[in-house]
């Protein structure tokens, strides 16, 4: 059997949540969107949430409500998926693409200072692979800041909760994201004001005026999922940390860097990503044929799209960064076969 890179956690009770709203009849945004907000809100320690379709058309409410326009400047990494890009371009701002440092897969502090002019008007900071980037640092520059915490629900820097550092923050809620609705996002703010415009653009029906407005809502049904996930969230991290006790356990032998945890971060491994020397073409063929599904975590960098230079960081960790299977999802007897699969493929 083929052990996939990615899989849900989902049983009985989220069966039964969702069935309960099928059958109230009230399937779209109504009150369960409401509390998977507060809750969501709550658990991260922000003001308010906005529950969206997904964590893109999170982002562009994020963009839309700090009123970022066409000829802004946007930075963000190009070591992450095209979805923060695409934000960017939604509103007709450019976006600027950065390295990211070279002791992790997060946006370079440095080099981002390097690149901020006097038209850039918000910095996009994932936290990825669930690994808390450095915010407080970003912070300081004084520019707004997104935290894309689509991979790090729970991860904490300092002690504190990513996506309640910065201005404004998403997450997203896809099938193989920390928690899932299938599909949806959220956006969280302690601005009542930026709260109150990404809810007015989240649906276009019944406003006074009119301008251009969105329908990017969830529905009841998924929240229901998401509530049913929520109260399982902190056991999947604990599942993931035990998982990669037993990795890391395991890999010392392998010729490949383990995930490095600085004593700042709790990571949530939302990724378990090891650094391969350059061949990693030819390791992932391997391991697929062994029925293993590894991964590169990042598809394509974004300046790869655009035949840009210049990135080096970003360009080492496309050619070695490989992604190994990690979700609560997963059993023993499978970290057994991923485990003896990676040591045939990998040991010194
Ligand atoms: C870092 C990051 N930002 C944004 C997104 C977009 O989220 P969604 O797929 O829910 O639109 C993703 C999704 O994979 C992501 O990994």
């Amino acid at each position: 059997m083929l052990i996939p890179h990615s899989c849900p956690s989902l049983d009985k009770k989220e069966i039964k949540k969702v069935t309960e709203v099928i059958t109230s009849g009230e399937i779209a945004q109504g009150k369960l969107v409401k509390k998977f907000e507060e809750k969501i809100a709550e658990f991260i320690g922000a003001k308010g949430g906005v529950a969206t379709s997904s964590g893109t058309t999170a982002l562009h409410l994020a963009l839309l409500s700090m009123g970022v326009k066409k000829n802004d400047e946007v930075l963000l990494p190009s070591y992450v998926c095209t979805a923060p890009l695409n934000a960017i371009n939604y509103v007709g701002a450019k976006p600027v693409l950065c390295d990211i440092n070279d002791y992790n897969y997060n946006l370079s502090f440095e080099e981002t200072k390097r690149k901020v002019t006097k038209r850039t008007k918000a910095i996009i900071v994932p936290h990825l692979f669930g690994f808390p980037a450095e915010i407080d640092k970003f912070l300081n520059l004084g520019i707004p800041i997104i935290e894309d915490c689509a991979q790090a629900l729970g991860a904490k820097y300092k002690s504190k909760m990513v996506g309640g550092f910065g201005n404004i923050s998403i997450f997203s809620f896809y099938a193989t994201k920390m928690l899932t609705c299938g599909e949806g996002g959220m956006l969280l703010s302690n601005s009542e004001k930026i709260l109150r415009i990404a809810r007015d653009l989240r649906d276009y029906d019944e406003k006074e005026d009119y301008s251009i407005r969105y329908n990017y809502k969830m529905t009841d049904l998924q929240a229901a999922l998401g509530l049913g996930q929520l109260d399982k969230l902190s056991f999947f991290i604990r599942r993931r940390k035990e998982i990669v006790r037993k990795y890391n356990f395991a890999f010392q032998k392998c010729n490949f860097k383990l995930p490095l945890v600085s004593k700042e971060i709790e990571p949530v491994f939302y990724r378990y990503v090891v650094k391969t020397k350059n061949n990693l073409k030819k390791y992932l063929v391997s391991l697929k044929k062994r029925r293993i599904v590894c991964r590169r975590p990042i598809y394509k960098p974004l300046h790869q799209y655009f035949q840009l230079r210049g990135l080096p960081n970003t360009e080492k960790a496309w050619a070695t960064a490989l992604s190994i299977p990690i979700y609560p999802a997963l059993r023993e007897s499978e970290i057994k076969k991923i485990i003896s699969v990676i040591l045939e493929v990998f040991e010194k």
